[in-house]
């Protein structure tokens, strides 16, 4: 049997949709799959699994899937040995530190001793340690700008977009540990075949425009 190459895309959140809009305009076309987790393309030998983003990169480097679509920040802060194919020109956010919007903020030694709360306690704790600041990580898996506010911390470190969530919260951003994009990450031991497949995925993918422009 021919095989097919597995693709990992965030399930729901800020880079689902995107991430089969690609596909779509590179012309990948694929079955109603509203509700599916997994589905397999009609014209090329792709399967994509809809997973939780912060397993991507796991399940990349297992080999569990072959390649992903998934944000800078989650592969920087799961530290797995993968391949970066290509930086994909979307999902682009950053992470930050924020604190409450009436404090005054003068430099990154105002984090010292504070309570930070976050989902990326990795990341959060390199930077820290690059500045030579001791802080106090209050690992939090979603709703971070609400730590301010029931007492979970002082101050926070999250994704930033359009900074409405944190205006909304009564944070500011302080200082931007990292700036973020979808990648196309991939296994590091591909079989000669997959590798092919994922050759002729990438230039697909890599002239997408050339495509949507052609039918103008
Ligand atoms: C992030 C972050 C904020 C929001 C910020 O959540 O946690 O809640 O985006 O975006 P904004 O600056 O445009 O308001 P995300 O949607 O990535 O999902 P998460 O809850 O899984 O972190």
């Amino acid at each position: 049997m021919k095989s097919l190459l597995k693709l990992a895309v965030q399930k729901s959140g800020r880079l689902s949709t995107d991430s089969m809009n690609l596909l779509e305009d590179s012309r990948f076309i694929f079955p109603d799959y509203s509700d599916q987790l997994k589905i397999t393309a009609s014209n090329f030998p792709l399967e994509v699994y809809f997973l939780r983003a912060d397993d991507i990169p796991r399940f990349v480097s297992k080999g569990v899937v072959d390649i992903g679509i998934v944000g800078e920040n989650t592969v920087i802060e799961r530290n797995e040995p993968i391949l970066l194919h290509k930086h994909l020109d979307f999902g682009k956010c950053r992470l930050s530190i924020a604190i409450p919007e009436d404090q005054r903020y003068e430099g990154i030694q105002d984090v010292y001793g504070k309570r930070i709360a976050t989902s990326y306690p990795n990341t959060l704790s390199n930077y820290l340690k690059e500045n030579k600041i001791i802080a106090d990580i209050e690992m939090m898996n979603g709703s971070v700008e609400l730590a301010v506010e029931i007492g979970i911390s002082d101050i926070i470190c999250d994704i930033v977009s359009s900074g409405n969530t944190l205006r909304l919260n009564n944070l500011k951003e302080v200082e931007v540990i990292l700036n973020s994009e979808a990648l196309l990450i991939g296994n590091k031991f591909l079989s000669e075949e997959k590798q092919s497949i994922l050759e002729k995925f990438i230039f697909k993918i890599g002239y997408k425009w050339v495509y949507v422009w052609g039918e103008i």
